[in-house]
């Protein structure tokens, strides 16, 4: 008997087409960084895996650090209202700074940490994400490290959850719940 309130998962982004992709954003950025010393800031929770994985793959000195927003709670769209939950540890004063996201979506949280990190008068500052919901954005400002574009699907694993759970799993795929019939 199969139990249609289980959520279904569809492979979206497999293993090998993330781990190319991120070599070739780690290329990049080791150019465009070199002699720098840029400060990657990851943010949690949904980062942790994609700046794990890009890091291991920069090659010139550079420093890491985490901001936590609010979450989505167990919904799938956002609440409108970002908080900060965790600040900064480090000085960000004239430094070159990199913020690392797992995925842009309404653009309302990228929007909140732009402003967020130009209060502390940086050398530089530049968005780092893994996706790009590119029907979503309401950003009025670019991206300037883009993984991949993807259309408006809810997407799980690779860091990524839905209610705190799928983070572990190694592709991205699309959650279908029951009351879905499309996406
Ligand atoms: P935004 O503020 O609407 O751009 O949403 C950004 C945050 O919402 C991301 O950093 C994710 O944590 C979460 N989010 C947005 N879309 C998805 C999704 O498809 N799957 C899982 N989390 C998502
Ligand atoms: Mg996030």
């Amino acid at each position: 008997m199969s139990d249609k309130s289980q959520p279904k998962l569809k492979e979206y982004i497999s293993e090998k087409k993330i781990s190319g992709r991120i070599n070739k954003l780690a290329k990049k950025l080791n150019k465009d960084y070199k002699d720098k010393n840029p400060i990657f800031i990851g943010i949690l929770n949904g980062s942790f895996i994609f700046l794990a994985d890009l890091i291991r793959e920069i090659n010139i000195d550079c420093e890491i650090d985490f901001l936590k927003l609010s979450s989505y709670g167990d919904e799938k769209i956002s609440s409108g209202n970002v908080t900060l939950l965790k600040d900064l540890n480090c000085e960000i004063e004239n430094r070159h700074i990199i913020i690392v996201e797992d995925i842009v979506d309404s653009g309302l949280s990228v929007n909140f940490i732009k402003k967020l990190i130009e209060d502390h008068n940086p050398a530089s500052l530049r968005f780092a994400t893994l996706l790009f919901k590119k029907d979503m954005s309401k950003l009025t400002f670019k991206i300037d490290y883009i993984g991949f574009k993807i259309d408006n699907k809810f997407v799980v694993g690779y860091g990524l959850d839905f209610a705190q759970k799928y983070r572990n799993l190694k592709a991205i795929k699309v959650l279908k719940t029951k009351n879905q019939t499309e996406n």
